[in-house]
């Protein structure tokens, strides 16, 4: 069932929040993540990078690492914010992070421009590799 309007208001303002805190001196692409649980807890995440590049962690990650240490697993939607001119989609890595423990949830990406994107991980992801195969 898609996430209702009003949960996706308090999403947006928690992924706009977040993007504030973002550390990107090297990108400055800040990013905004909010992740809600089927219990209705919101958890939130930004970028943080690295002066060594690669170790950068993606808004998206770091919302998924707040939830799983706080011992959540039930997720319904994740919404990212850019603002940007068009909407950002998780990155490659993120979508495989996002399908361990999310299989079926809707990613909503706003930006400050009208254009949306709203998908299920399965469309960002098809044919994934995931813990079904290992199970
Ligand atoms: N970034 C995210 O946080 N999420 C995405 O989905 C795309 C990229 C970050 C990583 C890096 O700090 C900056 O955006 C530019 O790639």
């Amino acid at each position: 069932m898609p996430t209702s309007d009003s949960k996706l208001a308090s999403l947006e303002q928690a992924a706009r929040d977040a993007a504030r805190n973002a550390w990107c001196p090297y990108s400055r692409f800040p990013v905004g993540a909010a992740l809600l649980a089927v219990d209705g807890r919101i958890f939130t995440g930004c970028n943080v990078e690295n002066a060594s590049y690669g170790l950068t962690i993606c808004a998206e990650r770091n919302a998924f690492g707040q939830a799983i240490a706080a011992g959540c697993r039930e997720f319904e939607s994740l919404l990212v914010f850019t603002a940007t001119p068009q909407p950002t989609a998780p990155c490659g890595a993120c979508r495989q992070v996002i399908i361990e423990f999310a299989p079926d949830i809707e990613i909503i990406s706003l930006c400050d421009g009208p254009d949306k994107i709203r998908v299920s991980i399965g469309d960002l992801l098809p044919l994934s590799f995931g813990p079904h195969n290992l199970s």
